[in-house]
């Protein structure tokens, strides 16, 4: 099984950014854990993390020849972003969307996403446990 993990703008500032929302571990500290999971799954992932709505939308086209499926925080992007939503409805590999907080907890413009309609689902709330939950599911899925 072979996973694109894209993460959207500001993710790069985990750590650093709002703590009381995503905590005080890094973005270098969620691969690690991802990754330390995806071995134990015998699964391979590869991260992106890009800023701009454009390399997000280039990485899940490439994403369809490279990869068996996508893992994405399509971070503010979910709430407005058709763009990022058409491309994910343009691939034929599984999209899950994962957020670090619940965005359904939060303000009210959070609880919309655009993009969770064209993806398999939607997981949030669960800080860096969504991605791994998000690899179980792709894992167990490839395996039926
Ligand atoms: C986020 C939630 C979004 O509302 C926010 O814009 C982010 C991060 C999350 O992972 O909780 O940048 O996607």
């Amino acid at each position: 099984l072979k996973v694109h993990i894209i993460n959207g703008p500001n993710l790069n500032r985990l750590g650093k950014r709002e703590p009381h929302v995503y905590g005080s571990e890094t973005l270098d500290d969620l691969e690690k854990k991802v990754t330390a999971h995806a071995d134990r799954l015998g699964a391979e992932v590869t991260f992106f993390q890009h800023s701009s709505e454009g390399a997000i939308i280039d990485t899940l086209h490439a994403a369809e020849e490279q990869a068996d499926a996508v893992i994405l925080n399509p971070a503010a992007f979910t709430h407005y972003s058709y763009a990022v939503r058409d491309a994910c409805a343009s691939i034929s590999i599984p999209v899950v969307e994962v957020h670090l907080s619940n965005v359904h907890a939060r303000e009210s413009f959070r609880s919309v996403s655009v993009t969770a309609p064209v993806c398999r689902g939607q997981i949030s709330g669960f800080g860096f446990e969504g991605y791994c939950m998000a690899l179980d599911f792709l894992y167990r899925e490839e395996s039926k």
